[in-house]
């Protein structure tokens, strides 16, 4: 089990200074708006892969007017102690992310982090879910689907990439062909592999919930769905790429790619009746607990990953539901939570052992 000892900040966003130790259990940060919680939260989404939480330009986790951060924590993993330190560096005046592990700069290090740390979060926005826009709920499953895998954040941006530039090449009079026909078969492959990791996914998450629903007793039966017009789990690499082609002309003109992943929306099927859509926002709630309780079961159960809960403003809206399956996380995994709310009287249904944090008091 991977859990954060401690952390220190120095001049990470609105922290000049800021030093911690956290309990390996349950962890409670309350305190006015903007004191700085979720702040916290995103330094110690930093120690491992990725941009953070919010997944923010470089240069705003930088407190104003000062050059660069630097954050540094203590971990124990399986038992062992690690020192890792993240700080920022300004090249050809871009920032970059260095994450340094006991000294060591090595990519096997780097590595081991990686695949030691995982987080699994919860943002206040996750409350609409399901009324927000199709791009907020595939980030919400991408997430899911990097907090068991490290290289599909790259699959990702090589697959933007590749779009980007099939439609500067469209815009383009003159053009070499093979351009155009190789940056379209790199278009299929790695959209391909997209639908195929977040299938798998959501098949995982609706097959979790079954198990997990002899020892729970949910409000709602939840099913999980990937909805798009050329998707098709049957799909060929040469059905998509003559798709592709046929669509040349219309995505010349509106700009754009008209099929694939990035066009993807995620549904959730409720009592097999309605869609999620409908819910009310503390419902929205249940539903996202349920998805994170379900991965949560997935990354322990399978890949062997306890990850780190992070879920800000989690306190407000909890009705009797939404408290159950929190406790129930709580007490199912070995797992490290990290809670945050304005009032530390929203948190008065957990046990006496968490471990209370006033932050205007740090
Ligand atoms: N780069 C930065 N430099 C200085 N202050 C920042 C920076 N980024 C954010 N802040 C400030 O941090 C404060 C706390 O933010 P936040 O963590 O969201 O508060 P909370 O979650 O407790 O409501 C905000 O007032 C914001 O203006
Ligand atoms: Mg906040």
């Amino acid at each position: 089990m991977g859990n954060i000892k401690n952390i220190e900040f120095n001049n990470f966003r609105n922290f000049k200074n800021f030093k911690s130790s956290f309990d390996k259990k349950l962890n409670i940060l309350f305190g006015n708006n903007g004191c700085g919680k979720t702040n916290i939260l995103e330094g110690i989404s930093l120690i491992a892969k990725g941009r953070g939480i919010r997944n923010s330009n470089i240069s705003n986790l930088i407190k104003k007017e000062e050059e660069n951060l630097f954050i540094k924590s203590n971990l124990e993993i399986q038992k062992n102690e690690f020192e890792i330190e993240v700080y920022t560096e300004k090249e050809n005046k871009k920032f970059k992310k260095i994450t340094k592990i006991n000294d060591d700069l090595s990519k096997e290090s780097l590595n081991f982090l990686n695949q030691s740390i995982s987080y699994l979060i919860f943002l206040p926005e996750m409350e609409r879910l399901f009324q927000s826009s199709p791009s907020f709920r595939r980030n919400f499953l991408d997430r899911l689907i990097f907090s068991s895998r490290n290289d599909y954040n790259r699959l990702i941006n090589k697959y933007k990439k590749s779009l980007i530039e099939r439609s500067k090449i469209l815009q383009l009079n003159n053009f070499d062909n093979d351009w155009l026909n190789n940056i379209e078969k790199e278009i299929c492959s790695l959209g391909l592999e997209i639908y195929s990791l977040r299938n798998f996914q959501l098949k995982t998450i609706n097959s979790e919930l079954k198990n997990l629903k002899n020892d729970h007793k949910f409000q709602f039966h939840v099913e999980l769905q990937i909805k798009d017009d050329f998707f098709n789990i049957d799909n060929k690499f040469e059905r998509y790429l003559l798709n592709l082609q046929n669509s040349r002309p219309y995505d010349k003109q509106y700009g754009g790619t008209k099929i694939g992943p990035h066009r993807s929306d995620i549904i959730s099927i409720i009592n097999k009746d309605f869609e999620a859509s409908l819910l009310s926002t503390g419902q929205q709630k249940t539903v996202v607990l349920m998805i994170l309780l379900a991965q949560c079961n997935y990354l322990v159960n399978s890949v062997k990953i306890n990850p780190i809960f992070l879920f800000d403003e989690i306190g407000s809206h909890l009705d009797m539901h939404n408290r159950q399956l929190l406790l129930e996380m709580i007490n199912k995994f070995e797992t490290q939570f990290f809670l945050t709310g304005t009032d530390k009287n929203l948190f008065s249904f957990v046990s006496t052992k968490a471990k209370f944090y006033n932050i205007t008091d740090i």
